[in-house]
């Protein structure tokens, strides 16, 4: 028996001990299909397909406009925040699902900035190996709102932190290295000087605890279509602190934010709790997508999706000393796996030509220039023979 034998064997026995191995009955894959991008967009669950294909026969086609009353569409937006507030450890009524994450990073940001920002309070921290987006949106609030905006590694910013600082804001996970984040220290350590923390979730929810309750964390935004599985383009959602959410008010007051919508009020009073941060019309489709994938991963203990993450990744790490270290790729992320998020940056000279074959032979990867291959592990539907299979035709591309 090969030592590649040895490892697709062990990959076989923990298949049999994982205790989220069945959870991938929950998803419409094809069976020889290896999927490792569930950090960019999960996969479709039977449950969202069941749903939409309801929302369309059913609730849309029959209902019509009395289901925005008589069915649940103007309760969904609070009601899919509160299946993500169970994911990202947050209180029912502390989330609401809407938007993008660039537009609801846009409304966090303007509110803590709104609230904190003062004539001695006029810098605006921003995590400068952010997703582009987050730094887009940022420096506009910073602009929009007179602050200065000063970007630097998450790592330093603690050397930053003082009084003159308004708001930071930076991503739990790194989008590239999935380098982990210590939420609760920062989050501690800038609330010492009175600084607001606004944490982007997008690669940690359903991979990672995130606990924002307990790391008092002030507001969080993520995304709905990458370990969620809420689908393309589904929406966002952000959190606010309960102990906050009464006191700010969002740069885009629209009527699905009101506290009466339906009294077409002349002047906007925000509604009482987290809806006061949608603007307008549920994006109904979507959420119904999202709202039924989140049925499947709150099924599960996020204990359980962190340390299966972990085993995941691990078992690949392991796979890459063994297997691939001597022949020219280099381990992106922390070997660690308490230290990481739910994917790995493989490096090689060679990435983009090794990710094209990857795909064609039914291994979904991604290519991230200039030689990065980047790996998820997502615990829902992964399997560890998915993960031998890969170390396996990575040492054939080489
Ligand atoms: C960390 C992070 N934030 C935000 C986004 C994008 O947000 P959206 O397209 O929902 O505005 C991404 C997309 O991958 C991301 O990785």
């Amino acid at each position: 028996m090969t030592a590649l034998d040895d490892y697709t064997r062990r990959a076989a026995e923990l298949d049999a001990s994982n205790p989220l191995a069945s959870a991938r009955s929950h998803f419409d894959l094809p069976e020889a299909e290896s999927y490792f991008l569930g950090n960019s967009l999960g996969p479709l669950t039977h449950a969202a397909r069941a749903a939409v294909v309801e929302t369309l026969d059913e609730e849309w086609r029959n209902g019509l406009v009395r289901t925005w009353h008589d069915g649940d569409w103007l309760a969904l937006a609070g009601s899919t925040g509160d299946l993500v507030a169970r994911v990202i450890g947050a209180p029912a009524g502390s989330v609401v699902a809407c938007d993008s994450t660039s537009v609801a990073l846009f409304k966090v940001l303007s509110a803590a900035a709104a609230i904190n920002k003062s004539a001695s309070r006029r810098v605006l921290l921003c995590d400068s190996r952010n997703f582009p987006t987050d730094r887009y949106v940022a420096r506009s609030v910073a602009d929009l709102h007179g602050l200065e905006f000063v970007e630097l590694e998450v790592t330093d910013m603690p050397r930053r932190f003082a009084d003159d600082v308004a708001v930071m804001t930076a991503s739990m996970i790194d989008y590239r290295s999935a380098d982990l984040h210590d939420v609760r220290a920062l989050t501690a350590a800038a609330h010492e000087h009175c600084i607001l923390t606004v944490w982007d979730l997008a690669h940690a929810a359903g991979a990672v605890n995130c606990d924002v309750f307990d790391n008092d964390v002030d507001f969080a935004v993520g995304c709905g279509y990458k370990y969620l599985n809420g689908g393309p383009g589904a929406p966002a959602y952000l959190y606010a602190a309960p102990r906050i959410i009464g006191s700010v008010s969002q740069p885009i007051p629209g009527w699905f934010g009101h506290a009466e919508p339906f009294a077409f009020e002349d002047t906007f009073r925000p509604a009482a709790g987290i809806a006061r941060f949608s603007s307008g019309t549920t994006h109904v489709l979507s959420m119904k997508a999202m709202h039924a994938a989140l049925g499947v991963v709150t099924k599960y203990p996020v204990e359980d999706l962190r340390s299966t993450c972990i085993r995941l990744g691990d078992f690949f790490v392991e796979g890459y000393e063994t297997f691939l270290s001597s022949s020219g790729f280099g381990l992106g992320s922390r070997r660690d796996g308490s230290q990481r998020g739910g994917h790995i940056a493989l490096l090689h000279a060679d990435a983009e030509r090794m990710s094209k074959e990857l795909i064609a032979r039914g291994l979904v990867v991604d290519f991230r220039p200039p030689n990065v291959i980047r790996i998820a592990f997502s615990p829902l539907f992964l399997r560890f023979a998915d993960v031998a299979r890969l170390i396996g035709e990575l040492t054939l591309l080489n």
